[in-house]
C-alpha cells in the first residue's frame, strides 16, 4: 500500500468513534517502533516529522526510511504528515517531496494572518491532493517555533469562520493540552464542553489534539532512577483522550511519551551494562520500547486497532 491521504482515515474514524494515532519521528528505531506496532495491531497510524526532525535527519532521510518500512511492511495505511508547518515554504517543500500531509502552524499570528497564511498553503496543496491541518488557539507550553505562558482556548464560532474561510481540512483545537512533559501543575483537566460546542458547531468534520501524551509514569520513574531529573512530569490520562476521540477529535499527536520511553530505555541499559559502547545494544530495547508503547496506545488510547 503506497502513502495515502488522511482524508479516508479520519472520515472511518469520525464514523467508528475512534482517532489515529500521529507519533513524531526522528530517526529509524522509531519509525521502526511504530510502524510494528500499527503493523502487530492493524491500525492506520500517522508518521509525522516536525521542523526539528527534518533539520535533525533531514528530509530525503526520513522519506526513505518511511518507504523502507513500506518495502517491508505495506499491510497498514500510512500517512506522512509535518507537524507544526512554521511556513508557507516549508509546507511547499514538504508536499513537493511527497508527503500526503501537512500542517500550517498560523496559531501565534493575529487571527487575519492565521487565515491567510492557511488559505495560501490550502491554495497550493489542494490540487496536488495534499490534506492541510491548521490551528486555532493556542496550547501554553512551547510549541516549536511559538512559545506561550497561557493557554488560548479555541472559540467555538471562530473554529467555524476559520474553517469556512481557510478551506483547511482538519483543525488543532486548544482545549487544555500542552506540549512537553509538564503539562498539569494540578488535577489534569481538558475542556469538553468546549470540544463538544466546536464538534456540534462542526459536524463531520475532523479535529485535531495536539500535546496528547500521557507521560508513563513507569518510563517517568526508570529515567530518574538511572540518573535523571523528569520530577513533577505529568501527562493528559488516557480515558480522557479515548473520550475526546469519540468527539470528533480524529488524530491524536504523541511525541514526548516517545522521547520518554527511548531515553529511559537508554538510560536503564547503559546504567545496567556499563561495559557496552555498541549503540545496537541500547538502540534495541529501546525500539522494542517504542513498539509496545505505541501498541498499547493504539488500542486503549485510539480505539484503532483492527481499523486497517
Ligand atoms: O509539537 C512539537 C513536537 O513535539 C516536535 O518537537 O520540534 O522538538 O521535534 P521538536
Ligand atoms: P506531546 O508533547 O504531548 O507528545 O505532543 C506532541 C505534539 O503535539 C506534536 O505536534
Ligand atoms: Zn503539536
Amino acid at each position: 500500500m503506497p502513502l495515502i491521504s488522511p482524508k479516508e482515515m479520519f472520515a472511518a474514524a469520525y464514523a467508528g468513534g475512534y482517532a489515529i494515532g500521529a507519533f513524531n519521528v526522528n530517526n529509524m528505531e522509531i519509525i521502526q517502533g511504530i510502524m510494528g506496532a500499527a503493523s502487530e495491531e492493524k491500525s492506520p497510524v500517522i508518521l509525522q516529522v516536525s521542523a526539528g526532525a527534518r533539520k535533525y535527519a533531514g528530509q530525503p532521510y526520513i522519506m526513505k526510511l518511511v518507504e523502507a518500512a513500506l518495502a517491508v511492511d505495506a499491510s497498514v495505511p500510512v500517512a506522512v504528515h509535518l507537524d507544526h508547518g512554521p511556513s508557507f515554504e516549508m509546507c511547499r517543500e514538504c508536499i513537493d517531496g511527497g508527503f500526503t500531509s501537512v500542517m500550517i502552524d498560523g496559531s501565534h499570528l493575529p487571527y487575519e494572518e492565521n487565515i491567510a497564511l492557511t488559505k495560501q498553503v490550502v491554495d497550493y496543496a489542494r490540487p496536488r491532493g495534499v490534506w492541510v491541518e491548521a490551528e486555532l488557539g493556542k496550547l501554553a507550553g512551547i510549541e516549536e517555533h511559538v512559545q506561550s505562558d497561557e493557554h488560548v482556548y479555541t472559540d467555538p464560532d471562530e473554529a467555524v469562520d476559520f474553517v469556512e474561510r481557510t478551506g483547511c481540512d482538519s483543525l488543532a483545537i486548544a482545549i487544555g493540552t500542552s506540549h512537553g512533559a509538564y503539562k498539569f501543575k494540578g488535577e489534569p483537566k481538558l475542556d469538553f464542553e468546549r470540544l463538544e460546542a466546536i464538534c456540534r458547531k462542526l459536524p463531520d468534520y475532523p479535529l485535531v489534539l495536539h500535546g496528547a501524551s500521557s507521560v508513563p509514569q513507569e518510563f517517568v520513574d526508570l529515567c530518574n532512577q538511572y540518573g535523571g531529573n523528569v520530577g513533577g512530569a505529568r501527562g493528559v490520562p488516557e480515558d480522557m483522550l479515548r473520550r475526546a476521540a469519540g468527539m470528533g477529535v480524529c488524530k491524536i499527536n504523541v511525541d514526548t511519551d516517545i522521547r520518554l520511553a527511548v531515553t529511559a530505555c537508554i538510560r536503564q541499559y547503559l546504567a545496567e551494562h556499563p561495559e557496552e559502547f555498541d549503540p545496537r545494544s541500547y538502540l534495541k530495547p529501546a525500539r522494542e520500547a517504542v513498539r509496545q508503547m505505541v501498541a498499547h496506545k493504539i488500542r486503549t488510547v485510539m480505539g484503532s486497532s483492527g481499523k486497517a
